[in-house]
């Protein structure tokens, strides 16, 4: 089974650039594009957040038009840029039958792997937090099957080194505390704007690179404030009774970048 992640869409109404600069609905049509002509078959698509900078309808009607063109389920966790109440409604007009799709926390099972989504997000605030109704409901979920898990949340749990994203998560150590139960089971996140891996108590964690405005690599003090707006990039994870293997995908830069050569 094959699961695409994408995250930190960053749509705004209108169509507007995002932060005045990146183009965001062009990144998310490019990375439908190279999706579609890729010969690997998606089984369906988690977003993890930041799917709008505004939280505006219009722009998780642009996001969702988009993801409807991939012909694949998809299902969504909101990040800091979310509108948790708009982005809900929109997404039922466009995904009815998806009625497992709630805030806190859903889950999903497929074949042989739980994919589970967690709102990490908390109005006014850009850094990361769950609820306790969350956190119970992800323990419940482990509780209730063996499969390992694929966690799909917004904010890394983790202090990655982009100092400037790098802000409090309260609780944010529980996540791995109930999956470690789950051995085979991987945290996917985003909001870094970057990739970043590391491991939690035994359980790994990936932080996804964006679909728009790739963050600069700097881990100084200052870091974790600026970005690049080209090549958005994607994750896939290959599920199989093997475990999970997980890919970062970019989509070739409009200009400058030429190729791809044979090695
Ligand atoms: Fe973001
Ligand atoms: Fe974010």
């Amino acid at each position: 089974m094959n699961i695409l992640q994408i995250t930190d869409l960053h749509l705004c109404e209108g169509g507007a650039f995002a932060f005045g600069r990146a183009d965001t609905a062009l990144s998310l049509s490019r990375l439908t594009d190279y999706i579609l002509s890729r010969p690997f078959p998606v089984d369906l698509v988690a977003v993890t957040g930041d799917i709008s900078t505004d939280g505006s309808a219009d722009s998780y009607r642009r996001a969702f038009g988009e993801l409807q063109r991939l012909q694949r389920p998809f299902y969504i966790t909101p990040g800091n840029h979310d509108d948790r109440e708009v982005l809900l409604r929109v997404y039922r007009e466009f995904c009815p039958e998806q009625t497992a799709v709630r805030w806190p926390f859903y889950c999903i099972e497929k074949d042989e792997i739980a994919l589970a989504f967690l709102d990490s997000s908390s109005p006014g605030q850009s850094g990361g937090s769950v609820s306790d109704e969350g956190l119970r409901a992800l323990s419940e979920a482990v509780q209730r099957t063996e499969k390992p898990f694929l966690l799909f949340l917004h904010h890394a749990p983790f202090r990655t080194g982009y100092t400037v994203m790098d802000e409090p998560f309260p609780q944010a150590e529980r996540i791995p505390e109930i999956l470690k139960e789950r051995p085979g089971s991987l945290i996917c996140c985003g909001h870094i704007h970057a990739a970043v891996l590391t491991h939690r108590q035994g359980v790994p964690v990936f932080v996804c690179p964006p679909a728009a405005m790739l963050m600069e690599f700097d881990l100084s003090e200052a870091g974790g404030d600026a970005f690049f707006l080209e090549r958005p990039f994607f994750a896939l994870h290959q599920v199989s009774g093997a475990g999970i293997v997980s890919h970062i995908g970019m989509v070739p830069a409009s200009s400058g970048d030429t190729g791809p050569y044979r090695f």
